[in-house]
């Protein structure tokens, strides 16, 4: 079938994936059921075929090696790594290409559906070829400069990974009134999933419920000391998010 001219642009190129990690194994299956023409993903001393383009997916350590691996093999290489510079894939014509998603390599490719990914470029070609690789595994590119790769990194480690932290923190609490782990997740995970949604819809201020939001210091007062007094490991972290909340819900602190 024609591509609808509507349609936003696509790559057309031929892509080596170099690494049959999680992410590699992901999106090798992913743009080929996009119907872009893909190599790999390659492990580990294996040739890397030759190609438009080669998108690395190999632990950040590894880029400047695997990258000086597939040099002869394509005239842009990529990385897909949210913290590494452009500069450790020199001297070749680079690119980044971050998806903002999750993966455990076992993903299917609706995975990459509405994801947004993160491009960069050390070439107006470099940057074109990830937006278009974006786009044709149905993600929605934005641009990020180098300058604020750590910064981008934080805002996504701390979305996802600190969030994980937090919900293992619940369920520590919830030990404390004796309900073990698999059942509190059970309980917590709907209240989770309602928050997050709320936050992602309505926004932080609106999203925020609760006894800080309500101004009920009273009852504030008693989770700290219970928090102190059942898990006292926890109170620094308690005070900090505390004080977060409160700032968040404009009440003084
Ligand atoms: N997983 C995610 O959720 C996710 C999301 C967004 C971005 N990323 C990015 O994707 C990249 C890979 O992460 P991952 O989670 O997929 O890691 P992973 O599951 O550990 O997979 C990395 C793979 O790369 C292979 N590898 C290492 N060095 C290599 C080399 N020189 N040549 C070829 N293959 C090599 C590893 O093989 P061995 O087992 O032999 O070492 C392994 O199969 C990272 O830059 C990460 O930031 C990951």
């Amino acid at each position: 079938m024609d591509p609808n001219p509507t349609d936003p642009p696509r790559f057309t190129g031929r892509v080596s994936v170099v690494g049959a990690g999680r992410l590699g194994r992901t999106i090798a299956r992913a743009l080929r059921a996009a119907g872009v023409k893909v190599s790999g993903p390659t492990g580990r001393d294996e040739p890397v075929a030759p190609a438009d383009c080669v998108l690395l997916c190999v632990p950040d350590a590894e880029i400047p090696a695997a990258a000086a691996s597939a040099a002869r093999a394509a005239p842009l290489i990529g990385h897909s790594s949210a913290a590494t510079a452009l500069s450790a894939l020199a001297p070749a014509e680079a690119f980044g290409l971050h998806p903002l998603q999750t993966f455990t390599g076992d993903d299917g490719p609706d995975r990459l559906v509405g994801v947004g990914c993160a491009v960069a470029g050390t070439s107006p070609r470099a940057l074109t070829a990830a937006q278009h690789m974006a786009r044709s595994l149905g993600m929605e590119p934005f641009t990020i400069a180098e300058r604020d790769r750590a910064v981008y990194h934080a805002a996504a480690s701390v979305a996802s990974n600190f969030l994980v932290t937090l919900e293992a923190t619940a369920e520590r609490l919830a030990a404390e009134a004796g309900i073990e782990a698999d059942r509190a997740r059970g309980l917590l995970a709907p209240l989770v999933r309602s928050t997050v949604e709320n936050w992602a819809t309505l926004g932080p201020e609106r999203a925020l419920t609760g006894p800080v939001a309500r101004g009920d210091e009273a009852t504030v007062a008693a989770q700290r000391v219970a928090v102190r007094e059942r898990a006292p490991e926890l109170i620094e972290l308690f005070d900090v998010l505390l004080a977060r909340t409160r700032a968040l819900a404009g009440v003084p602190a």
